[in-house]
């Protein structure tokens, strides 16, 4: 459709400068946002592109980015929520696993998103009603339906970043029920791999909206399902991500849920 070429051609864009710069990472500047929580030139080049050309093509949205600290533009209700590089520790390391992720919003809800993949030159869209598509496949999750045969990715916390002594019981039981976790380090290229069957399922916690609007549109839309950890509807408004094909999913939460009751001390009474 005429807005998903809008999100392909803007970061087809971005991602000509984004190849450019994994070439020669080392001429990067580089700053922190948090401990362990970096931001290059790369990012905001790459932001500064998709900017001009999603606002050069629609002028009246506005915007959700993650390097320019919320911005908003005109129409606040219709606004394009953009990471304009996913997996910057990944991408400062010189290992080829991120994206580009552009979702499109109206009144709360995503109705368009892409997450575009340079380095594979892979091209992962959704559009609600419309399905949800790796360039002109069309895309289904996974149909395992026993954990001990499903490969689930998930985002470990970092320094400065995650409540790690809640994360390792949720990693020792999936690890201990599944046929092997995976930590990519971009989800929103996880969840657009849950979409296409490649990943079996994905969790994580303090995710941001640009980091799963995009790619959560695509789970859904892959017939998929997706909540927070906790089983709370909207995982784009929480801050945790549980998606996999529904049955999975039941059993993914289940395990999730009891490894973080057991590591709590118990109520009193
Ligand atoms: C990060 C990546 C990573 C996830 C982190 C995110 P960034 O995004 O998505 O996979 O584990 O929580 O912050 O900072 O590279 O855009
Ligand atoms: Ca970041
Ligand atoms: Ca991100
Ligand atoms: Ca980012």
């Amino acid at each position: 459709s005429a807005i998903i070429n809008v999100m392909a051609r803007a970061a087809e864009k971005a991602a000509r400068g984004l190849i450019r710069d994994f070439g020669e990472v080392e001429h990067l500047q580089v700053s922190r946002k948090g401990p362990a929580d970096f931001v290059s030139t790369a990012d905001t080049k790459a932001e500064q592109i998709l900017r001009a050309e999603l606002q050069k093509a629609r002028p009246d949205f506005g915007f959700l980015l993650e390097e320019g600290g919320g911005f908003t533009g005109k129409d606040a209700g219709t606004r394009w929520i953009v990471d304009p590089l996913d997996g910057t520790t990944n991408f400062l390391h010189g290992l080829p696993f991120w994206s580009i992720s552009i979702a499109l919003e109206k009144e709360g809800e995503i109705v368009a998103g892409i997450v575009y993949e340079p380095v594979r030159d892979e091209m992962f869209w959704a559009e609600k009603g419309a399905g949800a598509w790796n360039n002109h496949q069309r895309l289904r999750v996974s149909g395992r339906r026993k954990l001990d045969e499903s490969v689930i990715a998930t985002g470990l916390p970092f320094k400065g970043r995650g409540n790690h002594a809640d994360y390792l019981p949720q990693l020792q039981a999936v690890m201990a029920e599944t046929a092997g976790v995976r930590r990519f380090g971009s989800a929103a290229l996880d969840l657009a791999y849950v979409a296409a069957g490649r990943f079996d399922g994905y969790w994580e916690s303090h995710v941001q909206p640009w980091d799963v609007a995009a790619g959560l549109l695509m789970v859904t839309e892959a017939g998929g399902f997706a909540s927070e950890i906790g089983g709370g509807r909207n995982p784009y408004a929480g801050e945790s991500v549980l998606a996999a094909n529904s049955h999975l999913h039941l059993l993914l939460g289940k395990v999730l849920r009891d490894a973080s009751a057991k590591s709590k001390p118990k109520a009193e009474g």
